[in-house]
């Protein structure tokens, strides 16, 4: 058996060899397939990179047929269990665990860099009343790269480090300071003395008392959400910032394109809509006629179905879980009732069955979330917190990738060729 390709060109009659290295051919050498010399090369359609293998990484490891998920080779479910979000943030950025003083390092680079600038917070005091906390975040973090601009330094190893804690930091304060400013409450500062989620729980909430104390079932669940996003490979906002940082750009740029690209409903949004679709369903004997409607195609089970698992989303397992931690504290969102009987209604079902559809990431977070009175523009932030170690990791690993280069797709033109330009005080006379 040879690791290639052989491509008979029927236009030509001429036979090529493709050589195929780790499961894949380059679309560049499809490029040197051509009926004349003058014609331009064989060229892959690929609208959103269904089958198309932009780079070569080593973050993030998903087999979707058997609903797995590894973090630089750890499964999710023991890094969900047993690590904490600012370890598994280490994990992706580094590439490996960190010993106990390197940990120790990185907790406290991370915990003093969680202020910004007091320019920052004038710049969110402008936006409307109502503003997107989304919209804020990802202007914010843009504007970071104005508040350091040595962060254009991408090929100095200790300056992207510096910028990955910075980001990493202060995301959280961004985050909250964005939906603070949408409640109308004063933006309250990073208190060092608690650890990282504690501490954007403090920024969230607090309001006269001298110190805020989150229950620690919800300081852990919040954080095992944010392990659960950190990464999930060249995802939407993950190629958003591989393609912006391409440009070699400073990364506060990149990952503010990747916030613009997790805004979407089709990324980050999905949850949302599984909370309106279980409010519709309302009450449990609905469901059946519910699920009629889904099979004859009037709508779709929002929460269900995956491009990359077709299988159990590993995520949404550990998901169901914290449900149950959350609600022991804040009493059970009573749609959870719906979601479980919905779930287990549909995992019975040929429909189902038969297109392996199964819960995604989506179809519980939304309820935790709810249970934390969090409004529904608040949801793509926290995916933004969590995600943004492996937007990072993902930069840290283009910038350094020598077959790397500016992104830039090709194009098959499909519009008019040669016309002649007639001045518009001609044509409109
Ligand atoms: N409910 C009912 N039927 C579904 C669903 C669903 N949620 N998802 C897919 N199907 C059906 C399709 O109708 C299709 O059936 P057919 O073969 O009879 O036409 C078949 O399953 C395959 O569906 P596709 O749309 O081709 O699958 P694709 O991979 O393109 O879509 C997607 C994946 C967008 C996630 C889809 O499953 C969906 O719309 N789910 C609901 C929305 C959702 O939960 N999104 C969150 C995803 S997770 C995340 O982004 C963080």
């Amino acid at each position: 058996m040879t690791d290639s390709l052989t491509v008979r060109d029927n236009r030509t009659g001429q036979e090529y060899d493709v050589p195929i290295v780790d499961g894949a051919i380059k679309a560049a050498d499809l490029g040197k397939i051509r009926t004349a010399d003058d014609e331009p090369g064989l060229a892959v359609y690929d609208p959103g990179f269904v089958n198309t293998a932009s780079c070569r990484s080593a973050v993030t490891f998903i087999d979707g047929d058997k609903g797995i998920l590894e973090y630089r080779g750890y499964p999710i479910e023991q890094l969900a269990e047993k690590s904490t979000f600012l370890e598994v943030a280490y994990l992706l950025v580094h590439g490996e665990l960190p010993t106990k003083a390197e940990y120790e390092a990185w907790v406290h680079e991370i915990t003093f860099h969680t202020f910004v600038h007091e320019n920052v917070k004038s710049f969110m005091e402008g936006f409307r009343y109502d503003a997107h906390p989304m919209g804020m975040l990802m202007a914010s973090v843009g504007a970071l790269s104005t508040f350091y601009p040595d962060a254009v330094h991408i090929s100095d190893a200790e300056n992207r480090h510096m910028q990955i804690v910075r980001m990493i930091a202060k995301m959280p304060t961004l985050g909250a300071w964005s939906f603070r400013h949408a409640q109308g409450k004063p933006f309250v500062y990073p208190d060092n003395e608690l650890g990282y989620t504690a501490n954007f729980l403090s920024m969230l909430f607090k309001m006269s008392e001298q110190n805020y104390v989150a229950d620690p079932r919800i300081v852990k669940a919040l954080d095992t959400l944010f392990i659960l996003h950190a990464d999930h490979e060249q995802n939407c906002s993950a190629n958003a910032v591989r393609s912006v940082g391409s440009s070699q750009v400073d990364p506060y740029s990149s990952v503010a394109a990747g916030i613009g690209a997790l805004y979407g409903p089709l990324h980050g949004g999905a949850n949302e809509a599984v909370l309106r679709m279980l409010r519709r369903i309302g009450t449990k004997d609905k469901i059946p006629a519910f699920i009629e409607g889904v099979k004859a195609g009037e709508e779709r089970l929002m929460g269900f179905g995956h491009r990359v698992y077709k299988n159990y989303d590993p995520r949404a397992k550990i998901i169901k879980k914290a449900c149950d931690d959350v609600f022991e504290v804040t009493g059970v969102n009573p749609l959870l009732e719906i979601a479980q009987e919905l779930e287990r209604i549909a995992l019975e079902d040929e429909y189902f069955v038969k297109r392996k559809l199964y819960p995604n990431v989506d179809f519980y977070s939304g309820l935790i979330y709810e249970a934390l009175q969090f409004p529904p523009e608040m949801f793509t932030v926290l995916f933004a917190i969590g995600r943004t170690p492996g937007w990072l990791a993902q930069w840290n690993e283009l910038v350094q990738d020598k077959e790397q280069k500016i992104a830039r797709p090709k194009q098959i033109y499909t519009g008019e060729r040669g016309l002649t330009f007639t001045p518009a005080s001609e044509r409109w006379a």
